[in-house]
């Protein structure tokens, strides 16, 4: 049945938000305002678009791989099977959240419940910012479930696909549900959150989605999962270890449990490039240098609670200072990713290859070099209010 989508109240003269091959389809209000067009009158009354992403998104190239390469991707089903599968756990011997919460079925629940948000109280507001942004960056999953299946050659078809890769993906993301689910309860529970404007920043998150720039392409798509596995495994690790630094012992474990898991994950995702780089080395090292070109975007980079149109440049601020996930960190894992590829040894490749083979390998070092300087320069930030804890100020 056809949505309501054209009711009133949702409807613009010009640009409707659900209009097909609207060239204004994903802009940001700023835009429209900066257009020289000018805005339409309804754009103007409504300060954000509803359903849209809060600011735009790039330009939105799809289907950059040639589909003849699709051929590779159903060569490699056999090598999937053995060697990608492997990384999942059966869900018999996976750790489920009850297993590090409160029971609720139990005698003792009121007092572990007490117990809990005793221990919270010892950990300071800003913790809880990067923990409250990770945590709304693992409930966004169906985004990045979606994002998967928009790759060519290993998307799941049907649903329910015994392909590989599509087995893959929907156990992937079983697996990985399990993170939100476990630090929202964990959260809930501590009492030190505003669950409802958490819940708002989720539901925005997931109707804006994200912007990857990965094209269909599952080169450029396992790139950049490969890269955002081990992010998450850097960030969940640090928040581990400052919950441990805080005296919360369980809330380590918490962190440190899911931070294992997604370094099980960079372990497949990193083993898929590899494998194209083996078959097809010049245009894999190419896609990497296109990645890199465009940046790593977060996974959570178009979030907004409703407020705050720097909601994402706070938190990330705040994590930053935190020393949870730094801009020293994102060449960290570049450094690593070109490493644990042997970028460096590569041979045989096109001339094009060759180029996109001496940017990768030259581009660390050049990102800290950029880094240092642009520290160097900046000036105190000052603070913000994040409405995930009840409004209080921050130190970005
Ligand atoms: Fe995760
Ligand atoms: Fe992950």
């Amino acid at each position: 049945m056809a949505l309501k989508l054209n009711q009133p109240s949702f409807q613009c003269p010009k640009i409707s938000p659900f209009g097909r091959n609207q060239p204004t389809l994903f802009r940001s209000p700023t835009f429209l305002k900066a257009s020289t067009l000018g805005a339409p009158p309804l754009e103007v009354e409504n300060k954000k678009k509803p359903f849209t992403p809060p600011r735009e998104v790039h330009v939105q190239v799809t289907h950059s791989m040639p589909p003849e390469k699709i051929e590779i991707f159903k060569s490699l089903h056999t090598w999937a099977e053995q060697d990608l599968l492997v990384h999942l756990k059966p869900v018999e011997k996976c750790w489920q959240p009850n297993d590090f919460l409160p029971d609720p079925a139990s005698e003792g629940f009121m007092e572990q419940v007490k117990e809990l948000r005793e221990r919270s109280k010892e950990i300071p507001d800003e913790y809880y910012v990067v923990l409250v942004g990770d945590m709304i960056t693992e409930e966004a999953l169906p985004t990045y479930q979606t994002m998967l299946n928009t790759l060519d050659g290993v998307r799941d078809e049907t649903g329910a696909s015994l392909s590989p890769w599509a087995i893959w993906t929907r156990a992937w993301t079983a697996e990985e549900n399990r993170h939100g689910d476990l630090l929202n309860k964990y959260l809930y529970l501590s009492g030190r959150v505003d669950m409802r404007q958490i819940e708002k920043t989720i539901q925005y998150l997931i109707g804006s989605g994200m912007d990857p720039r990965t094209e269909n392409s599952p080169y450029l798509g396992f790139i950049y999962t490969s890269f955002q596995e081990r992010a998450t495994f850097i960030s969940h690790g640090n928040t581990a270890r400052h919950a441990k630094e805080y005296g919360d012992l369980k809330l380590a474990q918490v962190c440190g449990i899911i931070a294992a898991d997604e370094k099980r994950h960079e372990t497949a995702y990193t083993k898929i490039v590899e494998k194209l780089l083996e078959i097809d080395p010049s245009d894999t090292v190419l896609a990497l240098a296109d990645m890199m070109r465009k940046k790593i975007s977060m996974p959570a980079h178009l979030m907004y609670d409703g407020q705050d149109d720097n909601l994402f440049e706070n938190f990330s601020s705040v994590a930053q200072r935190l020393g949870v996930y730094t801009a020293k960190d994102y060449a960290d894992i570049l450094e690593f990713l070109v490493g644990r590829w042997n970028i460096e040894k590569l041979t045989g490749l096109s001339s094009e290859g060759n180029k996109a083979q001496d940017y990768v390998c030259g581009l660390a070092p050049r990102i800290r070099r950029l880094e240092e300087r642009a520290a160097g320069r900046a000036k105190k930030k000052g603070t913000a209010p994040f409405s995930w804890i009840f409004g209080k100020e921050v130190q970005l």
